[in-house]
């Protein structure tokens, strides 16, 4: 949706890097903080966020591209527990099978993600009669499925900035039974600091599967709105985000069940297109998903609450292991030129979670693989209500008892542990 935007695309680029000066180290946004739920990070200017949450919030129609298929209509009507940008009820659903025993998502059918929703008949050209086809579920093939939850997004725009050494080192420190893997990926959009190509440590979503809020945004605009956009990253169009999804059963790659793949509703937001196919050595992402990146850059972590166990909680935690992967670890970045901690409780890492991983991976990949999951961080989680990739629970001691293969250990210490000292967990739990 261009319209709403045309006020940001002005803005330059803030100084969010690693490196940098911090003239100002009295921001910690660590702790018993005074800032409300959904504020943003020191040093963001009002207006800007405003209006890049505003543009989160937007909810599209047919006309600004939504569809073929998709799953929603703004990212806010999934994101919003709370403040906007949280968490959500809405759960994606994913399916695929295994082939000669490694992970095969379908994409044949539509593949691994559902999309729930389709706008029916449409019209891209005079007498060109589309229509977007409807879900099937099951999708022929299919045997296994998974829900995931949709996760918060504050304070993401700190973590994208925790050096990619910083994550690879707490992996190479852990005890091998414990011993998570730094998932990386390739950087789709030249944006904030991260440039086309190169390979960074991925840290966002239930399997880490993104190092920059940019790719996030768009695969999310894509994949969850079913809006498709090009960028330009030094003078070459960047299609990766270009291709409309296909609803399941549509029988070819080449046809939305009888359409061309990329004939769609509405206009499409194309950044190469406005600037004349990137020519001249242009930069730029394309504006909303540089709205959505901006929004959640400066979007701060989940205030901390009380602590009613007196810190004994802490204590319980870590004796039963659980900061082995949620560690306790304050990192400390520079975001907008200040020096910013924060305390996210997780490693970012994948670890190979026996029967609570979701069975679902990349084309190809092994069923080991596909049992990884993020080590989900745990602030903010008294705002959660759904618990899990899956959100099978609220209730943080049955999340705790479903963990299993390198979280099996730390399970059975809290299966172990007095009524007391799991008692002091749950309080020092719901501080978070
Ligand atoms: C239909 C619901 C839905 C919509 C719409 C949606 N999201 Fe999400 N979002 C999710 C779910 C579910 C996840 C977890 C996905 C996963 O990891 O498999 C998620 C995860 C994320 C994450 C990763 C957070 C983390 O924990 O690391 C980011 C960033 C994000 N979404 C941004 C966006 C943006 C930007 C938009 C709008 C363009 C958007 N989302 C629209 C459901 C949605
Ligand atoms: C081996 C690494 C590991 C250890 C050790 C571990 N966890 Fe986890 N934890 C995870 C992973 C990975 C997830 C996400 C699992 C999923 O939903 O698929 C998770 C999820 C959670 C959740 C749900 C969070 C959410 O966002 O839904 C809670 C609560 C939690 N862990 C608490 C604990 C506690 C308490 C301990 C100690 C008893 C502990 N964990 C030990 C890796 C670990």
């Amino acid at each position: 949706m261009k319209r709403a935007i045309l006020a940001l695309a002005a803005i330059p680029l803030l100084p969010l890097a690693v490196t940098g000066c911090s003239d100002l180290t009295d921001d910690s946004v660590s702790g018993q903080d005074n800032f409300a739920l959904g504020d943003a990070i020191p040093g963001t200017n009002a207006t800007n966020f405003a209006a890049a949450k505003a543009n989160f919030g937007l909810t599209e129609t047919q006309q600004d591209g939504l569809g073929p298929i998709f799953n929603e209509r703004s990212c806010s009507a999934c994101h919003s527990n709370g403040a906007i940008g949280g968490a959500g009820q809405n759960i994606e659903r994913r399916y695929g099978t295994l082939t000669n025993g490694v992970f095969n998502g379908l994409p044949a059918t539509g593949g691994s993600l559902r999309q729930l929703f389709g706008i029916g008949g449409f019209n891209p050209s005079p007498g060109v009669n589309c229509n977007s086809g409807t879900d099937a579920n099951p999708a022929p093939g299919a045997t296994i499925f998974a829900g995931r939850m949709t996760t918060p997004t504050f304070g993401l725009g700190l973590v994208e900035l925790i050096p990619d050494g910083t994550i690879q080192g707490i992996a190479a420190a852990q005890p091998a039974a414990i011993r998570g893997i730094a998932n990386t990926h390739q950087i789709n959009l030249t944006s904030g600091i991260f440039t086309r190509g190169q390979t960074r440590v991925a840290r966002f979503g239930w399997k880490a599967v993104h190092a920059s809020l940019a790719d996030f945004a768009a695969d999310a605009y894509l994949n969850e709105m079913g809006i498709t956009t090009t960028s330009c990253a030094a003078g070459q169009r960047v299609g990766d985000f270009a291709t409309e999804n296909r609803a399941n059963r549509a029988p070819t790659n080449a046809v939305i069940n009888g359409c061309p793949d990329d004939l769609v509703p509405g206009t499409d937001d194309d950044a190469a297109e406005e600037l004349n196919n990137c020519a001249g050595g242009v930069t730029e992402v394309q504006d909303d998903v540089a709205n959505f990146a901006f929004f959640m850059r400066n979007l701060a972590p989940a205030p901390r609450g009380i602590d009613n166990s007196n810190g004994r909680g802490l204590t319980e935690f870590n004796r039963e292991g659980c900061n082995g992967c949620h560690v306790t670890t304050t990192f400390t970045v520079t975001a907008n030129g200040r020096s910013q901690s924060f305390t996210p409780f997780s490693d970012f890492l994948v670890h190979d979670m026996g029967t609570l991983g979701d069975g679902i991976g990349n084309d190809g990949d092994s069923v080991a693989v596909t049992r990884r999951m993020r080590t989900a961080p745990l602030w903010g989680i008294r705002f959660r209500n759904g618990l899990l990739h899956d959100a099978r629970t609220s209730d943080k001691a049955t999340a705790i008892r479903a963990h299993d293969g390198q979280g099996a250990a730390a399970r059975n210490a809290f299966n172990g542990a007095t009524a007391a000292q799991q008692n002091d967990l749950m309080l020092f739990l719901s501080s978070l």
